[in-house]
């Protein structure tokens, strides 16, 4: 049985970056992975070749792969359609489709980075966190949503509304998405709310201690959004797993992304039940160094170590590849946004060089 993988390059620097991966999952395939490896086309590119951000050609094809390896998607060339067909839509899609509600977002400082975060490095050496947000629920796909003519306290006029909402049985699944993670981990999780002015969240709050229940060995924590995003930066090695809802999710793990260095080292796995997952780095398409060929690839190239590690149990690989990204970094290598001197700048295409000559 071949292992089926869609790749969707998308926009902006996403062909540089996934064609470096792709030269890692070959290089591994020729020993025998029987990876089958198909493209397509998910966000702008997808626009301008069909209309649509997620067009039907790539749904059947998402539907048939086992794990789906993405780039990015976005620019501001499409950011003034109608919103079904911007770029994002396309992403949203595709995860409400294929139900990846269990988003993993690991942030772990490499030690040759400790410099290279903005942070010092006593406050970050030795990190290792992983935050788990939820991806196909709350504010972004709560109905109803849309700017109408209401009439308000101060008369009438347009008003802007979207919806925080969660389901009991969505909360529950990515609470035992989030036990199961500290588990294996250090057995300490923290969730993250804002129980203190929104209900949905407080709802949060209470199912996650009824999970907590089942799973006596990992220790439950909560905290506070605000003061979690102030404490990722003032002690951050106080947590093992984070779990939180799409939006704060979405935020804190940009910001943890910069304790590992740069947002071009932090990769990605979007689960559905059945480790059915799509991989991509957490950083967005980075127009503003697109076609440059100077993005850094090893948050997709680790992304595709989740990838073999989550949808095919492949963990010798995986580690394989994570241990050739150590090394590369180890041996000096640079890009752009990792660089401090005395260490080797190059672009993308050469750290994928590294990393296939240090495989
Ligand atoms: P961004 O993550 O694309 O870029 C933020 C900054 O980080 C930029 O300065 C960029 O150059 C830098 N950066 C990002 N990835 C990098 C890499 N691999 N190597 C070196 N530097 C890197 O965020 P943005 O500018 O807010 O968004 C740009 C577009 O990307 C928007 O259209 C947005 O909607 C989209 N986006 C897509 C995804 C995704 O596809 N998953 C995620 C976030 C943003
Ligand atoms: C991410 C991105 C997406 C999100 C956007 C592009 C829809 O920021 O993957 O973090 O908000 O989830
Ligand atoms: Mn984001």
């Amino acid at each position: 049985m071949s292992r089926k993988i869609l790749v969707l390059p998308g926009d902006g620097i996403g062909p540089e970056i996934t064609a470096e991966a792709v030269r890692v999952l070959e290089a591994l395939n020729k020993e025998g992975l029987n990876l089958e490896i198909t493209t397509g086309l998910l966000g702008g590119c997808a626009v301008d070749a069909t209309g649509e951000p997620y067009p039907a050609e790539t749904r059947a094809k998402a539907e048939a792969a086992d794990a789906v390896l993405l780039g990015a998607v976005g620019g501001p060339q499409w950011d003034t359609l109608p919103r079904e067909q911007r770029p994002e839509r396309g992403l949203l899609g595709i995860r409400k489709h294929l139900n990846l509600f269990a988003n993993l977002r690991p942030a772990i400082l490499y030690p040759e980075l400790a410099n290279a975060s903005s942070l010092k490095p006593e406050v970050v050496s030795g990190l290792d966190i992983l935050i788990v947000r939820e991806l196909t629920g709350d504010i972004y796909f709560g109905q109803p949503r849309g700017v109408e003519e209401r009439d308000t306290e101060w008369g009438r006029q347009k008003v802007g509304f979207n919806t925080m909402v969660y389901a009991e049985s969505e909360i529950r699944r990515i609470a035992h998405v989030a036990f199961q993670a500290a588990q294996k981990r250090g057995k300490k999780l923290c969730s993250v709310d804002k129980m203190n002015v929104l209900e949905c969240t407080q709802f949060w709050r209470d199912i996650f201690e009824e999970v907590a229940k089942d799973y006596p060995d990992v220790t439950l924590s909560h905290m506070l959004v605000d003061n979690a995003a102030m404490q990722l930066v003032r002690a951050p090695k106080q947590f093992d797993v984070m779990v939180t809802g799409n939006m704060f999710g979405d935020i804190l793990s940009d910001e943890a992304s910069m304790l590992t260095g740069s947002i071009g080292m932090l990769p990605s796995a979007s689960l559905d039940e059945n480790n059915k997952g799509l991989y991509e780095p957490s950083h967005g398409s980075a127009p503003d160094i697109a076609g440059k060929g100077i993005a850094n690839p090893l948050a997709t190239i680790l992304s595709a170590a989740m990838l073999l590690r989550y949808t095919f149990g492949l963990e010798a690989e995986a580690v394989r590849i994570e241990n050739a990204v150590r090394m590369v970094l180890a041996q000096g290598y640079r890009t752009a946004d990792i660089y401090e001197e005395g260490t080797r700048k190059v672009g993308t295409r050469e750290m994928g060089d590294a990393v296939l000559a240090a495989l």
